[in-house]
């Protein structure tokens, strides 16, 4: 059983793999976090727990004689704003007869086999011999507000997601200002000697998304989160506490990460007591839910994942965990067909006919699939008008997408389209006719961004009328590729469909109105391949994922840059969700450039496909990008499937970056490098692998080197080396030299095949 009650010393424990989580129902009803660390098995854990008399603590009423138990102190499992915990909340609320706060007290607790679901909210899903559901019920006497803890348990998956949901039993209505998933206390310093805590975020900005950074925890609370109406490119939903002596392949790790795409907050607090708390969930500074008596409100789910195994067992279990347990679509089990997009190579400015050879020419090239970006409707010619007119664009495409789509099929080719379903331009017919379907306060001016204003998705009519567009759209069109885009954050969140007292749900029904959009179009159309984009990776998170299995990464597709938002994106998602296209030099957004194949080796760490005019290639790129084709079917096995590792780290060491790919089975092992920095006079670039058979006999089957100068095209010291048999046991122990690389920005891409065992 992963979760147990134990009547005698009423502790609920819940246990996965490798983990043990532990709770106490103390005799005040206050639910206790004991423990949640290495697996322990049939203990009560609740000596751990230090009573002190801490200055300033308060004592709840019925311990009042006892100065050593307060609630500003006790690790709780959920803690609200106003009964004496003055730590970072996880519940705030006022009713509407001026109660402010809740203090929460344990009602009742129950399991069940199986994962919960969440209406209307993405959440991971587990059958019941993969994962249990603990609901554990708490609730405040004053307003009748009652909050059931949702727990998933996955036992081989070593992950325990948490949830929400708040039910008004009162009798007056309840405003709920803050309504976290999670809220954890760690009361003890990490690692096996009392080391500190070290937090891991992923930041960024548009073109330079989820870029790691490690910081020791301050005194006080550190946010990470967003208030733009979406998860955005600036703070990912995902952070990782562990600690200061935590590498790459070994120390104790926390992954949190909120499986929402709009406003996210996840607070971090070491307080007095040198404890940590961990709040996590929904955030936004302008929400307020209205929970009329008899209401509920659900809050999203936010995934917990724990372990030794240093950055990249922590990787390695979201990677399974997502794969295995959100990503719903049938397409995360296929070879994804490669794709070539308009975009940087067209903008809107196309026709059919240069649509149709844009096509014929990289249907000789290998590609499969043809996706026909922004532009192909309404009045659109640039990024001023069109947005909402969801019909093409007849001086472009004559008889609209019909002919062109049966074209490209004809050729033997799919077909993709790019839609932005949550905007509107004012220069639009829909805005003319519904200007109170976009978002705008009134009285003001609404703020634009790239000349657009956003839908009300949490307007039941808005996306009503979505849903039919777009899945007319489909149909009529014979659309084999959707790409959702979202271009701008939100502002002025103010709908007209909602009274004032609930203005302060419209990001969460915005939210809502999304998922529930999403939900309806891929759940209709399975066999479409839906890639999720918001102006490049501004909505790349765990939410989305559940929806769409690829999320175009970033608009910055410089392979160089693209080193660093990849690695940063692969620390909580799967490579196999990360879009990553080749295109054409000098990059658009940085002017640099790079090598064809080196550019090829960084998208193929990802989706893969192309972003350029192939009708502009020389003979030479055209002849590597059918090879690259042919690359791209060969090694999907190994990359997608197989296990990912950061041979140089988070950072990248002495000017390289290498990736490592290690099929399930040990028996392939693909090694993408990139020099990003190169030197006169240096020597060799030193590899060990990780993750091979460690008595398996490897031969190195195949080697790429691109963008060096090197006449004999080597790149181990001789040739005799290139024919020799390794072990596992030498990669990994011992590793492997390269030749040192001269040139701008040198790819290599070795692949070692098992040619035995036992060695
Ligand atoms: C932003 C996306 O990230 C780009 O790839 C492209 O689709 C543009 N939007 C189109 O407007």
């Amino acid at each position: 059983m992963a979760i147990q009650f134990d009547v005698a010393d009423r502790t609920i424990t819940l246990h996965t793999r490798a983990t043990t989580y532990q709770m106490q129902i103390a005799d005040t009803g206050h639910v206790l976090h004991l423990y949640y660390g290495p697996r322990i098995d049939g203990e009560c854990l609740d000596y751990l727990h230090v009573l002190t008399d801490c200055g300033f603590s308060p004592n709840c009423y019925e311990n009042r004689m006892r100065r050593e138990i307060s609630p500003d102190i006790l690790p709780l499992e959920y803690s609200a704003a106003g009964s004496g915990d003055y730590r970072v909340p996880a519940l705030e609320c006022v009713s509407a007869e001026g109660v402010v706060g809740a203090d929460l007290r344990y009602v009742r607790h129950g399991i069940v086999e199986g994962k919960y679901a969440l209406p209307g909210l993405p959440a991971a899903f587990g059958e019941g011999d993969q994962a249990q559901t603990l609901s554990l019920v708490l609730s405040d006497a004053a307003t009748g507000l009652e909050v059931e803890l949702l727990y998933g348990v996955f036992d081989g998956a070593d992950v325990i997601t948490r949830a929400a949901v708040f039910r008004n039993r009162g009798d007056a209505a309840i405003r709920l200002d803050r309504a976290a998933s999670l809220c954890l206390d760690l009361p003890f310093a990490p690692g096996s000697s009392g080391g500190e805590w070290e937090l891991l975020h992923l930041h960024g900005r548009h073109c330079m998304e989820r870029m790691p950074e490690r910081v020791p925890l301050m005194h006080g609370i550190q946010t990470v989160g967003s208030r733009r109406g979406a998860s955005s490119h600036h703070h990912n939903p995902f952070t990782v506490l562990m600690a200061s002596d935590t590498t790459e392949t070994q120390g104790e790790c926390l992954g949190i990460m909120p499986v929402y795409s709009g406003n996210h907050r996840t607070d971090i607090e070491l307080n007095q007591a040198d404890a940590v708390r961990v709040v996590s969930g929904i955030g936004g500074d302008l929400f307020g839910w209205q929970l009329d008596p008899g209401d509920s409100f659900c809050a999203p789910e936010v995934i917990l994942c724990r372990t030794d195994g240093g950055m990249e067992g922590l990787t390695h279990h979201f990677h399974d965990f997502l794969n295995r347990h959100l990503i719903r679509s049938p397409w995360k089990d296929r070879v994804r067909p490669l794709l070539i997009n308009s975009w940087e190579s067209m903008t809107c400015d196309f026709d059919a006919d240069k649509v149709l050879a844009f096509a014929a020419e990289a249907a000789k090239l290998g590609v499969e699939l043809v996706v026909l970006d922004d532009g192909w409707f309404g009045a659109r010619n640039d990024d001023n008008a069109g947005l909402g007119d969801w019909t093409a664009n007849e001086a472009k495409l004559p008889g609209g997408l019909k002919p062109l789509s049966d074209a490209i099929h004809a050729m033997g080719l799919r077909f993709g389209l790019w839609i932005e379903p949550e905007m509107v331009n004012e220069d639009s017919d829909l805005y003319r006719t519904h200007p109170e379907w976009a978002l705008a306060v009134p009285g003001r001016r609404p703020v634009t961004a790239r000349n657009q204003l956003v839908l009300d998705m949490g307007n039941r009519e808005v996306v009503e009328y979505l849903y039919g567009v777009f899945s007319a759209l489909i149909r009529e069109n014979g659309i084999d590729y959707i790409k959702w885009d979202m271009n701008r954050n939100i502002a002025d969140t103010y709908s007209t469909a909602l009274p004032p007292h609930r203005q302060g749900e419209v990001s969460h029904r915005y939210m809502l109105g999304v998922y529930e959009l999403m939900d309806r179009l891929t759940g209709e159309y399975p066999e479409v391949l839906f890639e999720n984009c918001a102006g490049g990776g501004g909505r790349f998170d765990a939410g989305m994922l559940y929806y769409t299995p690829q999320i175009w990464c970033s608009d910055d597709s410089d392979a160089i840059e693209r080193l660093t938002i990849q690695t940063g994106t692969a620390i909580g998602y799967p490579v196999s969700a990360m879009g990553a296209h080749v295109s054409a030099c000098p990059n658009q957004q940085t002017g640099r450039t790079t090598p064809f194949g080196t550019r090829a080796i960084v998208a193929m760490s990802g989706t893969f496909g192309f972003e350029l005019d192939p009708a502009r290639l020389t003979d030479d790129e055209k002849r590597r990008m059918r090879a690259l084709a042919d690359r791209y079917h060969r090694f999907y096995n190994v990359i997608h499937r197989g296990r990912y590792y950061r041979l140089t780290g988070l950072e990248g060491w002495g000017g390289y970056v290498a990736w490592a790919f290690v099929s399930p089975d040990g028996g392939q092992a693909l090694v993408n490098l990139v020099v990003t920095r190169t030197h006169a006079n240096t020597h060799g670039i030193h590899l060990r692998l990780r993750g091979l058979d460690a008595h398996g006999r490897y031969r190195l089957a195949e080697a790429v080197v691109e963008g060096c100068e090197r006449p004999d095209g080597r790149i181990l010291n001789d040739a005799a080396l290139e024919d020799r048999i390794f072990t596992g046991r030498s990669l990994m122990a011992a590793g492997i030299t390269l030749r040192p690389m001269r040139g701008d920005y040198p790819g290599v891409q070795l692949l070692f095949e098992r040619v035995g065992g036992d060695s």
